[in-house]
């Protein structure tokens, strides 16, 4: 063969690879709103940056005729690209061939790249859209997933690892999302389950369909599985895009430095909050509306911002640095922890300490939830899942008490006790055992019980209440104690956050030698 003969034929390999499955199913696949593997990568990461990795591999099953059809990629594109110019490793199902479905070849390409990923240092990224393992390879492919399953465990709290679920994602296959640290979904068009609705009406005879037992509403309110929702793949994939942008390439980096179009300040002044904390202690206010006043350009990237409202996690910069917000939200359930807020913000605080990323707390907690589902469900191991996630955090923790810090869940939301490195309160904060209704019921019994029968009750709950609030529920009492740093004003928020993480640059920290700790799961 002639060397221009040889030229010829890589053309030729190279635009077969290209092809996936063939212009029919591309359109099929067009026609279900659905992109091809290599769109959505063009649409992920920055132009031209793509570097393609065996897309010469075919599957090496022998039976069923498969030997036949041998497409070249064998349903799933890989390789490496940059998004603003950081290096991620991708791989990319194609649904057109073989249903994106996972045969031991496809997953050696996965297993490679999440390798290079690891030994690089740089981000990890999934676009699925599978139907699973590969029918005709049987245990090869289950091995397959279990190879994988093991590197994203490898890979966990060393480099960050995102899934994008594109298109079917079922069976054993959602264990490799399940244990990245993101999932994103796009409505209507991705879904994940264990036992899919035909399996279901079978052995529990119950009807349901794919989008409401997996889909992405499902995932970002009821599961709590899925992370990011979006109506469309090119808005979601520009939203993996932003999350990088928050992102160190791994455990061992600093997240990057980004200042906003606007440089806000860092000494400027909050002049929202005093007017969105409310006069009285029971009204509700978004907490979103204080975080955005603090943080840079008003920006907070939610994470699950729809599922267990009652606490809001996200990330924003502090002069141009990353940062984890955790912030109770008094405006859904009050602000109460339940179980799924408990494991919510358990997760997002471990993350940010496993990625150098500081933690920025905004305390208004009334307590845990009260009521038999929650103690049945198990509140106090999962309770107990925040506050180790907070006490076993070494990243710099700094934390704010807008306003109620009430008994256990005041110790749990980064309290200085479980080494916050600073803890600052606002004039209207009230740190207590437990709010004045239920504290003056167990104090002052006798008093009330009088003041009933001499027709004064009201007036009697009225002015015990005022005198709790006075003498027990003010927040001199912590900072006498040093429990609280210091007592700022609202509209200095953001000056003392930006000071303190300064200060906080150089903290170094180390727990006890051990293997791991045992996290009550
Ligand atoms: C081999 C598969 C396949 C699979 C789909 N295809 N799934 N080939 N193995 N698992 C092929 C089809 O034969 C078809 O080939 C093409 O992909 C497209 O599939 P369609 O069925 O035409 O597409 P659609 O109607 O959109 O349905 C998509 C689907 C369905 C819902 C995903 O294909 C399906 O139910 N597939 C099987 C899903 C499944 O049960 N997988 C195993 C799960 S258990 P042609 O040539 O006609 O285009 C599992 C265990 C993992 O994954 C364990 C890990 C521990």
């Amino acid at each position: 063969m002639s060397y221009s003969e040889k030229i010829q034929e890589l053309e030729n390999r190279k635009r077969k690879a290209e092809a996936g499955g063939g212009a029919e199913r591309i359109a099929k696949q067009h026609a279900a709103g659905k992109r091809s593997a290599r769109e959505r990568i063009d649409l992920l990461l920055d132009p031209g940056s793509f570097t393609e990795l065996d897309p010469f591999v075919t599957h090496r099953c022998s039976d069923f005729g498969m030997e036949n059809q041998k497409i070249l990629g064998d349903g799933v594109v890989t390789g490496c690209g940059t998004i603003s110019g950081r290096t991620v490793f991708i791989f990319s199902q194609d649904f057109t061939v073989f249903g994106g479905s996972l045969s031991r070849a496809h997953a050696e390409k996965i297993c490679k790249v999440m390798d290079m990923a690891l030994k690089t240092g740089s981000p990890i990224i999934g676009l699925n859209d599978s139907g699973g393992a590969r029918i005709q390879e049987g245990v090869e492919s289950l091995g397959g997933y279990a190879e994988i399953f093991w590197r994203n465990v490898q890979c966990s709290g060393v480099i960050p690892q995102i899934s994008v679920i594109l298109g079917p994602c079922a069976g054993g296959a959602v264990y490799s999302p399940a244990i990245t640290d993101f999932i994103f979904m796009v409505e209507d068009s991705s879904y994940m389950f264990v036992t899919g609705p035909d399996v279901i009406k079978t052995v529990t005879h119950e009807d349901v369909s794919k989008e409401s037992l997996g889909g992405a509403a499902t995932h970002s309110e009821k599961s709590g599985v899925c992370h990011f929702v979006h109506s469309s793949e090119q808005t979601c994939l520009q939203a993996v895009r932003e999350l990088v942008a928050f992102l160190p390439n791994n455990n061992l980096n600093s997240p990057p430095i980004v200042l906003g179009p606007l440089a806000d300040p860092p000494d400027r002044d909050c002049s929202k909050i005093a007017r969105v904390l409310p006069d009285s202690p029971n009204k509700p206010y978004d907490i979103r509306s204080i975080v955005n006043d603090v943080f840079d350009d008003g920006n907070l990237l939610e994470v699950q911002a729809a599922f267990a409202k009652n606490i809001v996690v996200g990330f924003a910069r502090l002069a141009g640095q990353t940062v984890g917000v955790v912030g109770n939200q008094p405006n859904y359930l009050a602000g109460c922890l339940d179980i799924e807020a408990s494991l919510k913000a358990a997760r997002f605080v471990r993350f940010c300490d496993s990625f150098n990323i500081p933690l920025m707390t905004f305390v208004d907690v009334p307590g845990f939830l009260p009521g038999t589902a929650q103690e049945y469900g198990g509140i106090i191991k999962h309770g107990a899942k925040l506050l180790y996630a907070f006490a076993e955090a070494t990243v710099p923790k700094i934390a704010v008490i807008t306003r109620k810090a009430y008994g256990g869940a005041y110790d749990v939301m980064s309290s200085k006790h479980i080494r916050s490195d600073f803890n600052f309160a606002y004039p209207t904060a009230e740190i207590a055992v437990m709010g004045p209704e239920g504290a003056i019921n167990i104090l002052y019994r006798q008093e009330l019980q009088k003041a009933e029968q001499q027709g004064k009750l009201l007036d009697a709950r009225l002015q015990l209440t005022e005198a709790y609030r006075e003498k027990f529920a003010n927040p001199y009492k912590a900072a006498e104690l040093g429990y609280v740093d210091a007592i700022i004003l609202p509209e200095d928020t953001r000056r003392v956050l930006v000071q303190s993480l300064k200060i906080l640059s150089g903290k170094r920290e180390r727990g006890p030698s051990r293997k791991h700790g045992n996290i009550p799961l």
